[in-house]
């Protein structure tokens, strides 16, 4: 108990001199920084090598300081009060008199809003007085980090601090959410669409079925492991290492679990360690059994497919 208030202090004594701390959430880690000050923030961009022109998403403990920043919208407050804290972020329309940092957001006029649910996150964001900006705690296209250990790999001594919060429950981003008119599916994630549509009460479209494309984030290449990775492989070739979802009657060396029994939300939770781990055993190709596309599902195919644009 102990530990965990001088941890928070720790984390809040490097945010308040404007230096970027990593942070668990239940999805993956962040790399935070404080989101009023234009100092923080151009670190972020700065460690992550992260284009300037990529938004960032700006997380609260809950909803009230939100209104100082955004307008809010009647369903915007329905899917609140249901699933968060949780894996969404909504994009609002952001007012003129807010304080964050117009490199949050590169001059647009929306800002991406998220709760997260990390217990320990939650208490530091309680205890500061402004909003942590936080992209994923990765170098810009490489694969997110779901533990302290994998923060500290991607950002070595350029990294301060990170809170360490064990590993994250559900291992891939949140789902994103556009409610800056007809509500829209920016990216799939922790939070199942189906769940979102029973609040909503209508069919929402995905990013996959418009034109525009709001979100500038959406590089073809991302969530890489840095190796050529292809999915939907029946069985690998020579040399791949095989991620599997299912247990095989017989095991080779070169597969590599993400579940034994099907599971997607253990699928999504084990996602970025798995790759992970393939790289580091030294495997310069990847081959992924196919994943059903529902659920989680649907979020763990968007990364395989982003990754495999390699
Ligand atoms: O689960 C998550 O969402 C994690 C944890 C740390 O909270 N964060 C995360 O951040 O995934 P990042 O920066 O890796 O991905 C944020 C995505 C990017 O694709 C970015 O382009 C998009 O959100 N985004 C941010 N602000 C936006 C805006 N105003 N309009 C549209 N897209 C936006
Ligand atoms: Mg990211």
């Amino acid at each position: 108990m102990k530990s965990i208030q001088s941890n928070i202090k720790k984390a809040k004594d490097y945010l308040n001199k404007n230096d970027c701390v990593g942070v668990p959430t239940e999805t993956v880690y962040g790399l935070a920084g404080n989101a009023y000050s234009d100092a923080a923030v151009k670190k972020i961009f700065k460690l992550k090598k992260r284009p300037m022109n990529n938004p960032l998403i700006v997380h609260y403990s809950d909803i009230n300081k939100v209104y100082e920043d955004c307008y809010v919208s009647d369903n915007f407050i329905k899917l609140y009060k249901k699933f968060c804290p949780g894996p969404i972020t909504f994009i609002l329309k952001l007012k003129k008199e807010s304080k964050i940092s117009k490199f949050v957001t590169n001059k647009q006029k929306s800002l991406a809003v998220r709760f997260p649910k990390h217990p320990l996150l939650r208490k530091l964001l309680k205890n500061l007085s402004y909003p942590l900006a936080a992209p994923s705690a990765n170098i810009s296209t490489k694969l997110s980090s779901v533990q302290a250990s994998d923060v500290i790999e991607e950002f070595k001594s350029k990294i301060k601090y990170v809170l360490d919060g064990g590993k994250c429950k559900i291992g891939v981003e949140s789902t994103i959410i556009n409610l800056l008119d007809k509500p829209t599916i920016l990216r799939f994630g922790g939070l199942d669409i189906s769940k979102i549509e029973k609040i909503i009460k209508k069919k929402i479209s995905t990013r996959a079925n418009i034109k525009k494309k709001i979100a500038p984030g959406q590089f073809p290449l991302h969530y890489s492991p840095g190796i050529p990775l292809r999915m939907n492989a029946k069985k690998p070739k020579n040399n791949e290492a095989f991620v599997l979802i299912n247990k095989k009657k017989i095991d080779f060396r070169n597969y590599y679990y993400l579940s034994k029994k099907n599971d997607l939300k253990q699928s999504a939770k084990n996602l970025y360690s798995v790759l992970r781990k393939i790289k580091k055993d030294g495997y310069k190709m990847i081959a992924v059994e196919k994943i059903a596309n529902k659920g989680i599902g649907q979020a763990i195919n968007d990364r395989l497919k982003k990754a495999s644009k390699y």
